[in-house]
């Protein structure tokens, strides 16, 4: 099984594996990184494949979002997602974290105020803030399934009166919720109610497990495109985030001249790479996709049979992604206990939960996107740390 293949990425200049000394501390040849979202396996031989030809090309020149490109995009969009994208809605940015910023130059000013459910992925905080826009963090309620929910009388509550924009993340990240279709038409409402702007964050869209399904927002609602930006990507899915490129699918024409201004203040303009890479993995890596998230499915499952078993840690049901989002609440652990008695001992890098924002406390969340003898050594680490407290 091409998953079950251990690759050796210390000296890479990976993210994930070369900086666990100075971000965590720990020594990088015991350490095992289940933090940042990539995953430990090699993208599909499609995208591999196009990799070669433009090395033996030699040229790599200026692109364009050609039609190629955006057949892929609505080829995929329509086979996967039932979603009917039309190919001049488009545009090819430098990532989704990227999107997100353009968004909040194109559609709000400074000092308006952005809404997300937090906790959420933490760079969307951070762009938010880094653009002298206020944050209104609406947090997320545990259910009786576990699993998070949408709370949008609190979010009434937390309003400033300048809000102008809302930010979901969906599928979302951490705790991997597919909203359903009444959440996002619920979100609609809320948003028309309100006059706000809808980013909503897609790039999780194809990490869905077997039993849920992910509705794309315009699909859900389609009276929403006159203040809707959707943002989807084959980063993710494929395993190709240090391309840092990403789709924006903007179906209102008035909406998407608003984000080419933006593009063209910032000098943003595709990248030959992500254009290539993103055709050839939307055309050549949809059995390659099935495989990975049969593979997802067990680590998962693994997953949540261990660390469900020792008392006081709780892993959320995942719909979607290979993030695991444990609460250890019911420990009384401190973070700082956690790094001393858990992290040292371990030498397991998760992602603490205060960085996604509130209610991120008393969480950490766990990349399971690896082989499984690998992940079996996580699971058997952390089985012997944790029941040794
Ligand atoms: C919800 C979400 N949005 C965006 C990103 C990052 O996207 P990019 O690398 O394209 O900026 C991530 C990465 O984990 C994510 O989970």
């Amino acid at each position: 099984m091409q998953f079950d293949k251990i690759h050796n990425r210390i000296g890479t200049n990976s993210e994930k594996w070369d900086s666990v000394d100075t971000l965590y501390g720990l020594s990088p040849d015991k350490a095992i990184p289940m933090w940042v979202a990539d995953m430990d396996f090699q993208a599909p031989e499609s995208v591999t494949n196009i990799i070669r030809d433009m090395a033996e090309r030699g040229i790599y020149g200026y692109a364009r979002e050609d039609d190629n490109y955006r057949q892929a995009i609505c080829g995929w969009m329509e086979r996967r997602h039932k979603w009917k994208v039309q190919p001049n809605s488009l545009f090819s940015v430098h990532g989704i974290v990227n999107a997100i910023a353009i968004a909040i130059q194109a559609y709000t000013k400074p000092r308006d105020s952005i809404i997300i459910f937090s906790p959420v992925y933490h760079a969307i905080s951070r762009v938010v803030k880094a653009s002298g826009r206020r944050l209104i963090e609406s947090p997320l309620v545990k259910g009786p399934t576990g699993k998070y929910t949408i709370d949008l009388e609190a979010t009434s509550n937390r309003l400033d009166g300048n809000e102008t924009m809302l930010i979901l993340c969906s599928p979302h990240n951490p705790g991997g919720r597919v909203w359903r279709q009444e959440e996002l038409e619920q979100v609609a409402l809320f948003a028309e109610r309100h006059n706000l702007m809808i980013i909503s964050d897609e790039i999780h869209h194809d990490l869905v497990y077997s039993d849920f399904t992910h509705i794309p927002f315009e699909k859900a609602v389609p009276s929403a495109q006159p203040f809707l930006v959707t943002l989807t990507s084959t980063t993710k899915t494929f395993n190709i985030a240090g391309m840092h490129t990403g789709n924006v699918i903007i179906s209102d024409e008035k909406l998407r001249a608003k984000f080419k201004k933006v593009l063209l203040e910032l000098a943003i303009s595709p990248s030959s790479f992500g254009i290539e890479m993103t055709t050839a993995a939307y055309n050549g890596g949809e059995e390659w996709l099935e495989r990975l998230l049969v593979y997802l499915n067990q680590n998962k499952t693994m997953f949540d049979s261990t660390i469900n078993k020792i008392k006081g840690l709780e892993s959320m049901p995942l719909e979607a992604t290979y993030l695991c989002w444990v609460d250890y609440r019911a420990l009384n652990m401190s973070l700082s206990d956690y790094k001393k008695k858990i992290e040292s001992e371990t030498q397991i890098a998760a992602s603490y939960g205060e960085t996604f924002g509130m209610g991120g406390d008393g969480h950490l969340r766990f990349n399971i996107a690896m082989p499984k003898k690998i992940l079996d050594s996580a699971l058997n680490r952390l089985k012997n740390a944790f029941l040794n407290v």
